[in-house]
């Protein structure tokens, strides 16, 4: 993991092809672990890998549209926003994520939720 040098708090997590369609990449940061997802359509996005539900860990769940389920107890999450499907209810806390000429680059500090 490197720290790029013209914005702080972004990093460099690999490459777009590192993740798998439909699957997700744990990213280990100083703030906790952080889940990075590619869905069919190769976009990218990345919430904290903690279900809302009860923790499970969200990067081990299968990716359905923009949605992931979670493998403990098969809660769906928004990736886009991290909100909970309902009528289940709660948050992941989503990380802003960039695709630059196919590297993934990823924020630390998350813009919503918990
Ligand atoms: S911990 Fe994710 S659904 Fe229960």
């Amino acid at each position: 993991m490197q720290t790029t040098n013209n914005q702080q708090n972004w990093v460099e997590v690999g490459r777009i092809e590192d993740i798998p369609l439909l699957g997700a990449r744990l990213v280990k940061s100083p703030k906790g672990d952080i889940a990075v997802f590619r869905t069919q359509g190769d976009e990218i996005f990345a919430l904290r890998d903690k279900c809302p539900h009860k923790g499970g860990p969200l990067s081990q769940g299968i990716v359905h549209g923009k949605k992931v389920a979670c493998p403990l107890h098969d809660w769906k999450i928004h990736l886009d926003t991290g909100l909970a499907v309902a009528p289940d209810e709660g948050c992941a806390a989503r990380f802003p994520v960039e695709v630059r000429d196919g590297l993934i680059y990823l924020s630390l500090e998350p813009d919503s939720g918990r």
